[in-house]
């Protein structure tokens, strides 16, 4: 079995890649920036370990060690992967659930075909999406994850308030799709605070916690936020009338 869309057997732990061997140095002919990122890069056993797997980002361990933590992908669920592009997510999802599970993607760009995956070229702002993501899962969704990122300023505040707002927008959407104690993972900026996503999952979820997994670079200031047990709000037509309610 080779290339990027093969679905690979279910693994019962995710193997920590470690670095090891000799430092490779980038060439010449750059400038520090960019030739300490790409040092870096070389040198990452993360990218060596998607590489090596077939993944097609490192990312990939980020989404194996949340679930490997809080085992929110079961086999023959219904995932939608927000912010999906280039695909690793859906790779680490289809394998996850299963031949019998349902994988959709959406993203801004442009994903990469993947086997056993359906995904959407679109903004999970745009107001139609709700209903367009409802169909092409076929039913109510059991987790919904979003890797979402706006691009960032290196201004720190305005970066947390894009991400917590991309991340708000896709617990709107996730409120709208997903079943009775379903599962919510979102990348959110670590405030040393309270933020607005995770009170308003902490109304909505039977469990909310936090974890930055090991593959999550350490001077990314991103955390995930894992938020279980949902819990839909009683629609109005299923509210009792307070006059008739003793
Ligand atoms: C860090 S990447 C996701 C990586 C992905 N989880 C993977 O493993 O391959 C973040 C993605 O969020 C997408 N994104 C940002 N804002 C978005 C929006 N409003 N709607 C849909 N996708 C968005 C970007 O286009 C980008 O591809």
């Amino acid at each position: 079995m080779s290339g990027n869309d093969r679905i690979r057997r279910q693994r019962r732990r995710t193997r920590q890649p470690h670095g090891g061997g000799e430092r490779i140095r980038a060439k010449g002919g750059r400038t520090s920036g960019s030739r300490q990122w790409l040092e870096r890069h070389l040198n990452d056993p993360y990218v060596a370990a998607a590489q090596r797997e077939g993944y097609r980002a490192r990312a990939a361990f980020k989404l194996l060690e949340l679930d490997d933590k809080f085992g929110f992908l079961r086999r023959g669920g219904r995932v939608l992967d927000l912010g999906a592009a280039p695909g690793s997510w859906c790779q680490v999802a289809r394998e996850r659930v299963g031949g019998k599970g349902v994988v959709i993607g959406l993203d801004l760009l442009e994903v990469e075909p993947l086997a056993g995956a359906t995904l959407i070229q679109g903004d999970v702002y745009d107001p139609e999406m709700p209903q367009r993501l409802r169909e092409a899962l076929g039913g109510a969704a059991d987790v919904v994850l979003s890797d979402m990122a706006p691009n960032t300023t290196g201004h720190k505040r305005t970066d947390r308030l894009r991400v917590e707002a991309v991340a708000e927008a896709a617990l709107d959407l996730a409120e709208s799709v997903l079943a009775p104690g379903g599962a919510f993972v979102a990348k959110l900026y670590q405030t040393g605070g309270s933020d607005a996503v995770t009170d308003r999952l902490k109304h909505g979820f039977d469990r909310v916690r936090h974890m930055k997994p090991p593959a999550s670079r350490g001077e990314s200031p991103e955390v995930y936020v894992v938020a279980t047990g949902f819990r839909p709000a009683a629609s109005e037509d299923e509210t009792p009338d307070p006059d008739t309610v003793r």
